[in-house]
C-alpha cells in the first residue's frame, strides 16, 4: 500500500511517500481502507521528535475516516463507514497517513453519512476536541459568556459555532485585524485583537469578566486569560498555538483569582461517543454547522501539507484525501 512515512524526526521533507506492506490482521484490531484524514498540530510536534515515546520510522496520523476492509471480530461489516481517533494511533502504532490503517476496536466509531470524504475527514478529532473542551471540561451552559483565545484556529471557529448554538455569548480573539470579519461571519458576538493581553478589552465588554475561557494559545497568554474570568469563572487550556509548553513563572495564589478555576483538556477516544459523533455529522449534513476547511491535499502531498501547517498558512482545517 502507499503511505506517507516519517522516516526520522525532522522537517516536513523528512516525510517520504513509500510502498509499504499492508498491516497484517490481528485479534481485537480492524483494518480500515482510509478515505481521508485531518491534519493536526500534534502531528507536527510528533514529526519534529517532540512526542515522548514515539519511535521512527512511523506512519503518522492520529485520526482517519474510511470504510471497514476487514474486522476479524465481526463487530463491523465490510464497507461500513467508520472513523478512528487517538489511542496511540500514528504515535505508538502506525496511523492514518496511508491507504490502510490497522487500529484497535475501541478507537473505532461507526457512522452513516452522504457527506463527501473530504468533509468527513475534517470532523473526528476537531469535533472531539471542541465538544470535550466545551462540554466536559468547561461545562458550558446557555446564557454564559465565553472567551475563545485563538479564535481563528479550526478548533476556535468550531467552538464558537457550538457555543452560540447552545446560547452562549462569544468573544473571539485574533492577532490579525484582517481576520475580524471571518470571526464575525462565523458567529462571534465580539472580536478582540490580541496583542498578548486582552483582559482590559474583555472587561470593557463584560466589566464583571467572562464565565468561561477556551485557551488555545497556551502558556504565553494563560495568566492574562485568568485575568478575564468572573468570580468562579473557569479557564480551560486545550491548545498550545504559542508553541510554549512550560510556564516558568506561575504563582497559583495570585495568578489564579480567588475561587477561579483552571483546567486542561487532552482529548482521547474515550471522550467521544458514537451517538455524539453521528449527531454532529447530521448537523453538518443539515448545514446548521459550517466547517471551515482551508485546503484538501492528496496523500502524495503530505510533506507539502506539513510545511503549509508549519508556515501557519491555514485558515481552517487541513484535510488529506486518500
Ligand atoms: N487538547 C486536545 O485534545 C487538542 C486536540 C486537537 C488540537 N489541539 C490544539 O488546539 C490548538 C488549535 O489547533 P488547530 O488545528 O485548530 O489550529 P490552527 O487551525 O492551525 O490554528 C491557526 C491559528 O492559530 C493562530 N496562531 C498560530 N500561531 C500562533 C502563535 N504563535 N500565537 C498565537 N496564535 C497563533 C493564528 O491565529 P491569528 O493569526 O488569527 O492570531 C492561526 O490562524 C492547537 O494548539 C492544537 O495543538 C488540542
Amino acid at each position: 500500500m502507499k503511505a506517507a512515512v516519517t522516516i526520522k524526526a525532522g522537517a516536513p521533507s523528512i516525510i517520504e511517500i513509500q510502498e509499504v506492506q499492508q498491516p497484517a490482521l490481528k485479534a481485537g484490531w480492524v483494518l480500515i481502507a482510509v478515505k481521508a484524514f485531518g491534519l493536526n498540530r500534534s502531528e507536527l510536534f510528533t514529526r519534529r521528535g517532540e512526542s515522548p515515546g514515539v519511535s521512527f520510522p512511523r506512519i503518522q496520523g492520529i485520526e482517519c475516516v474510511g470504510v471497514i476492509k476487514e474486522d476479524p471480530s465481526g463487530t463491523y461489516t465490510n464497507g461500513q463507514q467508520v472513523a478512528a481517533i487517538m489511542g496511540g494511533m500514528g504515535r505508538f502504532f502506525d496511523g492514518g497517513y496511508a491507504e490502510y490503517a490497522l487500529v484497535p476496536l475501541e478507537i473505532v466509531f461507526p457512522f452513516v453519512s452522504q457527506l463527501p470524504w473530504e468533509t468527513l475527514g475534517a470532523i473526528p478529532e476537531m469535533f472531539q476536541t471542541v465538544s470535550g473542551s466545551l462540554n466536559q471540561a468547561l461545562e458550558i451552559k446557555g446564557g454564559e459568556t465565553l472567551l475563545i483565545r485563538g479564535g481563528t484556529s479550526s478548533i476556535g471557529m468550531l467552538a464558537c459555532q457550538l457555543a452560540r448554538a447552545k446560547g452562549l455569548t462569544v468573544i473571539s480573539t485574533t492577532r490579525n485585524p484582517e481576520k475580524k470579519q471571518a470571526l464575525t461571519s462565523n458567529g462571534a458576538d465580539h472580536v478582540v485583537i490580541d496583542s498578548g493581553t486582552v483582559a482590559a478589552q474583555v472587561r470593557e465588554i463584560f466589566p464583571e469578566g467572562v464565565h468561561k475561557v477556551l485557551e488555545l494559545i497556551g502558556t504565553r497568554t494563560l495568566k492574562d486569560s485568568l485575568k478575564c474570568i468572573a468570580t468562579k469563572g473557569m479557564v480551560c487550556m486545550t491548545g498550545i498555538l504559542g508553541n510554549e509548553w512550560t510556564m516558568h513563572d506561575f504563582t497559583p495564589m495570585g495568578d489564579i483569582p480567588s475561587l477561579g478555576r483552571l483546567t486542561v483538556y487532552m482529548g482521547e477516544s474515550k471522550n467521544l461517543s458514537k451517538n455524539l459523533l453521528q449527531d454532529f455529522i447530521n448537523e453538518v449534513e443539515r448545514g446548521t454547522i459550517k466547517l471551515n476547511i482551508d485546503r484538501v491535499f492528496k496523500l502524495e502531498d503530505v510533506p507539502v501539507a506539513h510545511q503549509y501547517m508549519e508556515d501557519n498558512k491555514a485558515k481552517g482545517k487541513l484535510v488529506v484525501l486518500v
